[in-house]
């Protein structure tokens, strides 16, 4: 039987993240360079930039400069923090037949302890704050009502999974994978489709993080 998850307490179930850390030190051992013909970025192949990494110069693969920042980056990086934990989930469906009821019921607990003490408020924060205030950028008093019906499936899931049965190892799992593929499409429908629209209006984006930072539950209040 596999360690107990209490010994690596580092995130919500570390001994998971242990795991998934060495399966993506394996595969990045594995992986081939990027050829320069394939991948490009701003139009300089991936081999110019390792080269000016080389050659002392300042490279686009380093962090970016604060004059270089879109003004949503700190919302970004909230969403970069959670997704770590959000990997976590498809980790944990996918261990829960090797595992005891016990441990299955530890692991259900820590999965419950990120989702109810860290997700749903971040989603809750963005309903008072980042939704209304998207909407009106775009002039559509119900453009985010989308968003709020994913949260919505998210709450339902979280809720059956803190009901299901440690024994019944395939609900455990069909709602863990479940969670894992909303919440990931659901962070990236923010990303990709919500912030730019104020990374477009820097101003209302400031005054956005400065009220999500102010709410309850918001991870940087934390
Ligand atoms: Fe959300
Ligand atoms: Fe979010």
């Amino acid at each position: 039987m596999t360690a107990a998850p209490d010994s690596l307490p580092r995130c919500c179930h570390g001994w998971i993240a242990e795991q998934t850390h060495r399966r993506t030190v394996a595969m990045h051992r594995r992986a081939t360079p990027p050829q320069r013909s394939v991948v490009r970025v701003s139009g300089r192949g991936v081999a110019d930039f390792y080269a000016g990494d080389r050659a002392g110069e300042a490279s686009p693969w380093k962090a970016p400069t604060k004059a270089a920042m879109r003004p949503t980056e700190p919302f970004r990086d909230e969403h970069r923090e959670l997704v770590e934990h959000v990997e976590h989930l498809a980790e944990a469906a996918r261990r829960m037949p090797a595992l005891s009821r016990d441990e299955r019921d530890r692991l259900r607990d820590r999965v419950l302890g990120f989702l109810r003490g860290t997700l749903l408020p971040h989603a809750a924060a963005e309903e008072q704050v980042l939704y209304p205030e998207w909407a009106a950028l775009l002039g559509f008093a119900d453009a985010a009502v989308p968003m709020i019906h994913d949260h919505e499936a998210i709450v339902a899931r979280v809720e059956r999974l803190a009901a299901a049965d440690a024994d019944d190892v395939d609900t455990l799992q069909e709602l863990l994978y479940g969670l894992y593929a909303l919440v990931s499409v659901h962070f990236a429908k923010e990303e990709e489709i919500q912030l730019p629209a104020f990374d477009a209006a820097p101003e209302v984006a400031a005054r956005v993080l400065e009220r999500m930072a102010a709410t309850d539950g918001h991870a940087h209040a934390h």
